[in-house]
């Protein structure tokens, strides 16, 4: 447990974290270090701000959350859903905004109909599972790959996929289309629970700060 006078937090490297950092800012917390573009460092602190902030690929954000070695993270909730770490998801910041769905070609909207038993190809297979056992009880194989998820339809290896749907163009560009909407994604702010409780008072601040920006 981080109980240390530094709020921690692990943000997910690249825009997301970019994003993040304007949002502090504007609420006062600011890391003149991380603005540096070409540097490779992975810790920042602001000693004066007694700030500190871990860059972390999105999938191992809600990880140092629940371990309590940052109080605070951000990243997508498709990665808070598929990791399925305890933690508090206390904000919805608004941007990273895009949709999990089921695709595919539009022969397959029969299969799904019908609740035949299906092969799912997806980045997310606890979603994908979640979704097709709890939410529709239909009885699917999912077959988990890393990206460029589109190909699985397209080259035989699944009849639909789960994954995210930002422009469509993917899709569009691939002769595949949005059969089914999971749910809404964007960018999530989540707390150690425990952080939440020993550090309240600091961190309900800034969520309030947070809040009145968005
Ligand atoms: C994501 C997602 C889709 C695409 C959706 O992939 O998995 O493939 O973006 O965006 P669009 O609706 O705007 O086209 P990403 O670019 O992260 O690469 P990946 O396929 O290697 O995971």
């Amino acid at each position: 447990m981080n109980e240390d006078k530094y709020l921690t937090f692990a943000l997910t490297k690249g825009r997301l974290a970019e994003k993040t950092m304007e949002l502090l800012e504007n609420a006062g917390i600011v890391c003149r270090e991380m603005e540096d573009k070409k540097s490779r460092k992975l810790i920042f602190v602001n000693e004066e701000q007694k700030v500190r902030f871990f860059l972390a690929k999105g999938p191992d954000v809600p990880t140092y959350v629940e371990y309590g070695v940052a109080d605070i993270g951000v990243t997508g909730r498709d990665t808070i859903l598929e990791e399925g770490r305890r933690a508090f998801e206390v904000l919805d910041l608004g941007f990273g905004k895009c949709r999990m769905c089921v695709c595919g070609p539009s022969s397959a909207k029969e299969l799904l109909l019908h609740h035949e038993r299906i092969r799912v190809a997806s980045k997310y297979p606890n979603i994908a599972r979640d979704y097709f056992h709890n939410k529709k009880f239909q009885t699917v194989d999912i077959i988990k790959l890393n990206g460029s998820v589109e190909l699985g339809p397209i080259v035989g290896l699944s009849d639909v996929i789960v994954d995210i749907v930002e422009t469509g163009s993917t899709l569009r560009e691939n002769g595949l289309e949005v059969l089914e909407e999971i749910c809404p994604l964007s960018a999530r702010m989540i707390v150690n629970q425990v952080s939440m409780r020993l550090k309240n008072e600091r961190i309900r601040e800034l969520i309030h700060s947070l809040e009145g920006q968005l």
